[in-house]
């Protein structure tokens, strides 16, 4: 392991000032990373020449402007939340662990992105052409990109010409279905979806109905005698690791599904944003029924959650009304952040990035199959959500406040619910984001021991 040391020379402030800035530009680069270990006073001192006094007048400047903690006995960590300088979407409080959202891992992102920004400050060609407005679906060479993520995820045969450049899998799927429903319409999930699917629906309009799974996904019944019943237009599914139950789709049940909705007229929305970390080789509906599937990814789960660029495919037949939607809510996708995207899918830095994600989650997937080897969790081994279904005794409500009083967030069951949909009690945590390996032990061990506590007491005021 190498050891900070910041070279403190070009700072004019006073040392211990210099030495705090030098931690805040540190962890604005990415060499200082959310959770990594600062070196102890004394060896920090040592090694700049300069007093512990110094150094520990420094690390209490980092610390009231929220850059690192201090963990009694432990050492000094970089915070895992909370930083003064970055953009935080989780306003967790010091030492709270917020496992709630599923976030790719911050890992040498900045740094690359710092040195892709300097290659393209010299390329004043390319940096004219990204001035400019671009065609419907985004500039040649940015499509030619993502037909290689396309790849890269394991989706074959997309034609060029029918790729759809998006700001985001969020936005590629509220375009598709903007494009295929109108307000009044009924749209089917899986019971426990997406909270962001549900919020589309919620905007437009229309009836979100909620279907029973197993553990191959929707059950074929549920989507059949919905399809009966409600007359839906779109079916919105994750078939590669359904969010949040963590089911995967096998081809038998893809194909009896697909072979419902082609016989009511109902189009699937497959969006395959978390899908895209796990086995490349998984079936899909648009591998095997491109003629009622619009496929949806993106690359803020396997890059960063910054990066909105998102690629969306869908059928000749509905093509054109969803680039119309498209162009309807931001004219076309960033041509700077797509340039940037489209850099990294082809000089190798995007494949990089993805297989140090699937390692990391690989080894945080079997820490959690260490900690609740007793319970029916599900989780797949590279994705960054683990469903936990509750002992008989707890409620998924009461158990996420529970963790909450030990500051631990998780997001209960009913998040995830679609519609009305009677959710199970569970909950969802996620392994990914800024979440340090520590962090992540700790919130396991708390995890697994509110496991083991009685329930509730019962209420008998009334
Ligand atoms: C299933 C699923 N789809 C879409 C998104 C959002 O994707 P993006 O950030 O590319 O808009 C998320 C984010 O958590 C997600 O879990």
């Amino acid at each position: 392991m190498t050891i900070w040391q910041p070279n403190l020379e070009k700072y004019s402030s006073p040392k211990y000032k210099a030495l705090a800035q030098a931690i805040d530009d540190a962890i604005a680069k990415g060499e200082l990373r959310p959770g990594e270990k600062l070196p102890t006073h004394r060896k920090l001192a040592d090694l700049l020449g300069v007093t512990v006094g110094t150094v520990t007048r420094a690390y209490a400047e980092a610390e009231r402007k929220h850059l690192i903690e201090s963990k009694i006995g432990s050492g000094t960590f970089v915070r895992t939340t909370g930083s003064g300088t970055s953009f935080e979407i989780s306003h967790a409080e010091q030492g709270v662990i917020d496992l709630g959202f599923s976030f790719a891992l911050p890992l040498n992102q900045a740094e690359l992105l710092s040195q892709e920004l300097q290659l393209l400050s010299q390329d004043k060609k390319i940096l004219q052409h990204i001035l400019e407005y671009q065609p419907p679906g985004g500039m040649l060479h940015h499509r030619e990109a993502g037909l290689q993520w396309l790849d890269i995820t394991g989706i074959q045969s997309a034609e060029m010409e029918r790729l759809i450049i998006t700001n985001g899998g969020q936005h590629g799927f509220h375009s598709a279905t903007a494009a295929l429903c109108q307000a009044g319409d009924t749209a089917l999930s899986c019971g426990l979806t997406y909270p962001g699917f549900s919020a589309v629906a919620q905007q437009l309009g229309l009836r979100h109905v909620g279907l029973e799974w197993d553990d191959q996904g929707v059950l074929p019944d549920a989507v059949k005698l919905a399809c009966q019943r409600f007359k839906p237009r779109i079916l919105y599914v994750n078939t590669r690791i359904n969010n949040p139950t963590c089911e995967v789709m096998t081809e038998a049940r893809i194909d009896s599904i697909a072979e419902i909705l082609r016989e009511h007229q109902v189009w699937v929305i497959e969006d395959d944003v978390q899908g895209c970390l796990q086995d490349k080789t998984l079936p899909t509906f648009t591998n095997r029924h491109p003629d009622i599937s619009v496929f949806v990814t993106g690359t803020s789960k396997a890059l960063t959650g910054g990066l909105r660029i998102g690629y969306l495919l869908a059928p000749q037949a509905v093509d054109r009304a969803i680039r119309s939607a498209v162009q309807a809510s931001c004219w076309m996708a960033a041509p700077m952040m797509a340039e940037i995207v489209s850099r990294w899918i082809t000089n190798g830095t995007a494949q990089n990035i993805i297989n140090s994600q699937r390692d990391i989650m690989d080894k945080r997937q079997k820490l959690v199959g260490e900690f609740l080897k007793d319970s029916s969790f599900k989780a797949a081994e590279k994705g960054y959500n683990v469903w936990l279904p509750l002992p008989e005794t707890r409620r998924a409500q009461e158990f996420t406040k529970s963790l909450a009083n030990r500051k631990v967030l998780v997001k209960p069951s009913t998040a995830f619910a679609a519609g009305h949909f009677n959710a199970p009690q569970a909950i969802r945590f996620c392994t990914g984001g800024h979440t340090s390996l520590a962090d992540l032990r700790t919130a396991l061990e708390i995890i697994s021991d509110e496991l083991k506590q009685p329930g509730p007491e019962l209420d008998f005021s009334h």
